[in-house]
């Protein structure tokens, strides 16, 4: 579901059960917001489900880098 993520805009699947704070969240999910996301997603957006964190920075990295090869 994360095809295409890097440059959409950020609680917009349609039909996900998003909660109130994703699905308000006027953000667009560039690598620096997927940065602080897989970080901290509760700091970033206060009162989101996700809960997963990823601290290493290289992971973090790799992760976006991942997402953006996906083609939309
Ligand atoms: C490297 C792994 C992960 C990545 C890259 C990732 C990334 C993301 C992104 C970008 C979103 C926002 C989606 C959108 O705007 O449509 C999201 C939402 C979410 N993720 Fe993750 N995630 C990961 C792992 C996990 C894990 C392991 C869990 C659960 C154990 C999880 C639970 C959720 C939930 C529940 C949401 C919806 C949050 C909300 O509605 O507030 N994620 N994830």
């Amino acid at each position: 579901m994360h095809k295409g993520i890097v440059g959409r805009a950020a609680g917009t699947v349609p039909g996900y059960n998003y909660s109130p704070a994703l699905r308000n969240a006027k953000i667009i999910w560039t690598e620096q917001n997927l940065d602080k996301w897989l970080n901290n997603p509760q700091e970033l957006i206060p009162g989101t489900k996700m809960f997963y964190e990823v601290k290493n920075a290289q992971d973090r990295a790799d992760i976006i880098a991942f997402l953006k090869e996906r083609a939309r």
